[in-house]
């Protein structure tokens, strides 16, 4: 709410300008060139149309949860079953959605014929080169993103003492990363493992590790953050993942891409309003973590539902880490992720709800009116993002001011050249009416009065200004119709 003011009647408390129950995350993700992705469970695929459902409409992005481990491809050596991967990877290009493969090389969900030892160390090589090559070829232009080698480090960023790293030393990750990129040189590759968020010697381990691979031109592409998170219980002053954005931009400084991939935030069972409040901020947080770095490219859940989460075997206990609940509802973590999915710049028309005229900044830069609409571009306004909800609005390179930053109702609103950080040439955008309508209120940031037409007028070229913030009018003059927000298609 707008600072010193009453609520008002028709004003709903969306938490940005683009935000609605009706606005799917893949819809604002798609919106901004985003990735929103979710991890796939094949069993929850194959009986639960609801669980499809969501997967298709919420997410641009899918990783197979378990279908693409290799003791589920090749659990008996040389019998192959790709069933479930080859189903997960045929819906994604029917519904649209990018598949980060996963995952190539780790030390679990492996055939046990992999396990023991009775292939020869040459065998092992050949055994794990073939097993890369084949996936990814089989994949190849359908699977962009591979997590090619999971988890390869100890806790001390030291490497992990794995079957890989004991049988066949530690240039098993460089060649890993190279022969995924003879099998597929389009695919991105990456290396992904978790308590890597903060300054962890893990994060040490893991930063010079990608940094020496790529000083050897080992081809890798991207560093996955999995970030299997918690709330605490009880719930601390201090919420997790802090560091999340500081450590993306760290590894983003290496030259690669970054994402979080196998995102979750538990609580301790039962869990309660409280604890999904923290859980919901701790999700905004992730979102916003990876959303503010622009090499930060999708952003992935572990289980979207709780109704199939590895955490309720996984860690006895606790649970209940998902956006939506374990009936498929959304919890107000989904809402938390919506809203800073929507909290971007967008660019397009200002219709007065009132009159139906479009806002126009005149060729003299001076003060803005209402007038027919043309689709010219002295109507065409650009709505750049300052911080949450507020935004600069711009056309023909003038910025929305009001004049001489006067408090008064009924100040000119003009077309002036931009001066960074002037709150009178700041709006924040505030929700009018039904959820999911692209109506807003127009509100300068120095005043928090509104932009409207003057004297609510409907005749062509009848002057804007700045009025009296007014909760409820009829028609609703101080009302603007964004077209550039989006919206479900
Ligand atoms: O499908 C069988 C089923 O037939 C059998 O009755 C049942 C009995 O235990 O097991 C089922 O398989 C389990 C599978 O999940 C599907 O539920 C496996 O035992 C179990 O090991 C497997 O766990 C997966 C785990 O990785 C190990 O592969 C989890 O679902 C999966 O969420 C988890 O994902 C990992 C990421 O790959 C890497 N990062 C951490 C993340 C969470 O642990």
């Amino acid at each position: 709410m707008g600072i010193g003011l009453a609520a008002p009647a028709l004003i709903l408390g969306a938490p940005g300008p683009a935000a609605s129950a009706e606005i799917t995350l893949r819809t604002l993700a798609a919106a901004r060139g985003f990735r929103i992705g979710a991890s796939v469970s094949s069993s929850a695929l194959e009986k639960d149309s609801g669980y499809q459902d969501k997967l298709k409409y919420e997410f641009n992005s899918v990783t197979p949860e378990n279908a693409m481990k290799w003791a589920n491809l090749e659990a008996t050596r040389g019998q192959e079953t790709w069933g479930k991967a080859d189903a997960i990877v045929d819906l994604a290009t029917q519904n649209n959605q990018m598949v980060r493969g996963h995952t190539l090389v780790w030390h679990k969900s492996l055939p046990t014929w992999v396990t023991d030892g009775t292939l020869s160390t040459d065998e092992l090589r050949d055994a794990l080169k073939q097993h890369i090559q084949k996936t990814v070829k089989r994949y190849a232009g359908r699977v962009a993103v591979w997590d090619v080698v999971n988890e390869a480090l100890n806790d001390d960023g030291t490497l992990r003492q794995s079957i890989w790293l004991q049988r066949l030393g530690s240039g098993y990750i460089a060649d890993a990363f190279r022969w995924a990129r003879e099998a597929d040189p389009s695919a991105k590759l990456y290396i992904n493992d978790f308590d890597a968020e903060w300054a962890t010697p893990k994060r040490d381990g893991l930063y010079k590790l990608v940094r020496d691979l790529r000083a050897q031109g080992v081809p890798i592409d991207g560093v996955g953050f999995q970030t299997h998170t918690l709330i605490k219980d009880p719930i601390p002053a201090a919420l997790p993942l802090t560091q999340l954005q500081d450590t993306l931009k760290l590894f983003a400084g290496l030259g690669v891409d970054v994402a979080v991939t196998e995102l979750d935030i538990r609580v301790k069972l039962p869990s309660d309003a409280d604890k999904l409040a923290a859980q919901a901020e701790t999700y905004r947080r992730a979102a916003a973590a990876c959303v503010g770095v622009s090499r930060c490219v999708s952003l992935t859940v572990w289980g979207f539902t709780d109704k199939y989460s590895w955490v309720d075997s996984g860690v006895p206990g606790w649970g209940d880490a998902d956006l939506l609940d374990r009936s498929l509802q959304k919890k107000p973590a989904y809402a938390k992720v919506q809203s800073v999915l929507a909290d971007r710049d967008f660019a397009g028309t200002v219709t007065a709800l009132h009159s139906g005229q479009c806002l126009t900044m005149p060729a003299d830069g001076r003060r803005l009116v209402q007038s027919s609409c043309t689709n010219g571009q002295d109507q065409k306004f650009t709505f750049q993002r300052v911080a949450t909800k507020i935004y600069t609005i711009t056309s023909g390179g003038k910025c929305l001011t009001v004049d001489g930053a006067s408090t008064a109702a009924g100040a000119a609103v003009s077309g002036r050249a931009c001066v960074a950080g002037k709150p009178e040439q700041q709006f924040e955008l505030r929700p009018v009416g039904e959820v999911g309508a692209q109506d807003y209120r127009l509100m300068p940031t120095h005043s928090y009065k509104s932009v409207a037409v003057k004297g609510g007028s409907t005749a062509n070229w009848a002057p804007v200004e700045q009025a009296q913030y007014l909760s409820s009018t009829t028609p609703p003059t101080q009302v603007w119709r964004l077209s550039g927000v989006p919206r479900q298609p």
